[in-house]
């Protein structure tokens, strides 16, 4: 955006531009990658000023960078939080963004539709550290209230359920939090700011995976983690933020995730993914809506085929998520689906008769990837584990791309025909 433009975009344009201070970079219209893991000083009051914070500067890559630190600007600003941090992976932003709220002896409560490592991160490291994750079903806003005690430090749900395809309601979760004294924490990598903006239900922390639609080519790996800047973290329950509260204000939770846990932990995110996902955030809105509308086709066409024997897609009126999801997200329901097959063996029969479509461990990308969950990434699950996250032997996700909607229809058409 210019210097001193003040007007608010639409999203569309949002996308673009945010972020972005071509002065700082030569009128460069992308920063420039900054590859480097330190940088030079000429006097060491100048290095010592920028360690105290006095001055502004740039340090060592594992502290920032001002590659990373544009993608972290245009993102915050994407979700309209008051700051962000990038970090090298989504699971290293799951980990620190709680890592930052608890202590050993403390509780989390977490819907229980998740993607695999935030689950086996929350049901075994986390437990490693004396930390409780209890597990609810992720829609049943009656289970969060039960489940909370006086230790628990933060509700944490997914804004689409990776892969049960559930839509958890941030605004009466967000409720159920507050009245409790705790922050909502919601991972919206699969929604992405192009459907949902979680602050504006009153949720309070943000994470991503930027790998996904973010960067939306599956060539950079990468997290975030955003603040609304809204929870005010109360001396009685928090008190180990109030060092940070004073040094930050409204940044406290960020400068906790930054100075106790991200440097120190080494989770900071490469400058040159940091590059490469801002070129994807430019064309975000027009892939969304791409992979939206192809969804929709592509679920349709599904639901009519004989050999297909379930679709799950909150965009479908049968969906138990459908209601909350029209309510919660602007436009459409995602470009994630699920489907069953008779059986495992007609899974695998599909997946190898496909010829376009990429089988591979991966969302968000502009190609269409499907994948068997039960087989692959949740195979060393238990039996009962992997049915109360979603997960059958007679089941496909299906992340669909941004492709001629009907080349991947006949694609899927031709496989089905073959199971
Ligand atoms: C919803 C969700 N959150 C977090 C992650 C982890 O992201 P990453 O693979 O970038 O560590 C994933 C990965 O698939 C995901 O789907």
């Amino acid at each position: 955006m210019n210097t001193g433009n003040t007007r608010k975009y639409r999203f569309e344009t949002l996308v673009v531009h945010s972020g972005l201070n071509p002065e700082e970079w030569f009128g460069s219209t992308q920063p420039p990658i900054f590859q480097t893991a330190s940088h030079r000083f000429l006097t060491a009051e100048h290095l010592s000023d920028v360690f105290i914070g006095k001055e502004k500067g740039f340090i060592y890559q594992r502290l920032r960078n001002p590659t990373t630190e544009a993608l972290e600007n245009r993102v915050a600003e994407l979700e309209g939080g008051v700051g962000a941090v990038a970090t090298s992976s989504g699971m290293a932003a799951v980990h620190n963004s709680v890592a930052a709220i608890v202590q050993s002896g403390d509780e989390i409560v977490s819907g229980n539709s998740l993607f695999m490592s935030t689950y086996l991160l929350f049901s075994n490291v986390m437990r490693k550290f004396g930390v409780r994750v209890k597990f609810v079903e992720s829609t049943a806003l009656e289970e969060y209230e039960k489940a909370i005690t006086p230790r628990t430090k933060a509700i944490f749900i997914e804004s689409i359920g990776n892969p049960k395809m559930d839509v958890p309601d941030i605004e009466r979760l967000s409720e159920i939090a507050h009245r409790n004294s705790i922050p909502l924490i919601v991972d919206n990598t699969m929604a992405t700011p192009y459907l949902l903006n979680p602050f504006s239900l009153g949720a309070d922390i943000v994470v991503h995976s930027t790998t996904k639609y973010l960067s939306g080519h599956g060539d950079a790996l990468g997290g975030m983690i955003v603040d609304s800047g809204n929870f005010d973290w109360p001396e009685e329950k928090y008190p180990e933020f109030e060092v940070y509260k004073e040094r930050a204000g409204r940044k406290a939770y960020l400068d906790k995730v930054w100075r106790e846990i991200h440097i120190n932990v080494g989770t900071a995110q490469s400058p040159f993914h940091s590059y490469l996902t801002m070129i994807g955030i430019d064309t975000l809105a027009v892939r969304m809506q791409r992979h939206i509308e192809n969804t929709e086709k592509l679920v349709e066409f599904m639901i009519g085929h004989r050999k297909v024997r379930w679709v799950n897609y909150p965009g479908l009126k049968e969906s138990p998520s459908y209601e909350t999801a029209r309510k919660q997200f602007r436009k459409g329901f995602g470009a994630m689906f699920t489907f069953g097959l008779g059986n495992q063996r007609e899974c695998f029969d599909f997946i190898r008769n496909l010829q376009l479509t990429y089988h591979l461990a991966n969302l968000g990308d502009c190609k269409t990837l499907v994948i068997h969950p039960y087989s692959s990434q949740y195979v060393s699950f238990d039996t009962s584990t992997r049915m109360s996250l979603g997960i059958t032997p007679d089941m496909i996700r299906v992340s669909v791309g941004i492709e001629a909607v009907d080349d991947i229809i006949e694609d899927f058409n031709q496989a089905l025909n073959k199971v």
